[in-house]
């Protein structure tokens, strides 16, 4: 009875690989003048804590690949991507970049890096000081009639 289930829960399983989504595959050419321009300190954070799912750089987890979980991670990857991709910068028109800045400074303190996320990616987690930090920055580029 037992293992009969599990048979049953390993064929789902197995059937379930069958679906899965694709992100499109990252340019071959990467300019790397397009990149966001910040100091070190900025761009170490989001590097660290946003590049995963916010550039073409994405580390992609081996769960990243295994259905149920890659379809979340990889809509993750590919909604984050269409949000702001900080190697596509340069691309971007003013009025999208104030959007992304003021973007920043309201879910930083909450919604970014998505809270899922961290739970499996330690070395993401952002201190109270590097959120403030994070914020400072993308406020000093809003324009004044933004705030
Ligand atoms: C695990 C993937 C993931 C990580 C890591 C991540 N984001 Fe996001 N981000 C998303 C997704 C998905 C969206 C689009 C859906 C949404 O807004 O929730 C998004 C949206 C955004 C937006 C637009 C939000 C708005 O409402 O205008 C900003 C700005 C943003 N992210 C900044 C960041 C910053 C800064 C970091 C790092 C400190 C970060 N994100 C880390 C997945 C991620």
């Amino acid at each position: 009875m037992f293992k009969q289930l599990l048979l049953w829960v390993g064929g789902a399983f197995v059937l379930l690989q069958a679906i899965q989504i694709e992100i499109p595959e990252p340019p071959k050419h990467i300019d790397p003048a397009k990149e966001i321009k910040a100091s070190e300190k900025i761009m170490t954070m989001l590097q660290t804590s946003c590049y995963d799912c916010h550039s073409y750089e994405t580390k992609m987890p081996w769960y990243g690949h295994v259905s149920p979980m890659s379809l979340e991670v990889k809509s993750h990857i590919k909604q984050g991507r269409e949000a702001v991709n900080f190697q596509e910068w340069g691309n971007y028109d003013d009025a999208k970049k104030q959007k992304v800045y003021k973007g920043i400074v309201n879910t930083i303190n909450f919604r970014m890096p998505m809270p899922m996320y961290l739970m499996l990616h330690e070395k993401a987690k952002l201190t109270k000081e590097q959120r403030d930090t994070i914020k400072q920055w993308a406020q000093s580029h809003m324009k004044e009639e933004e705030y």
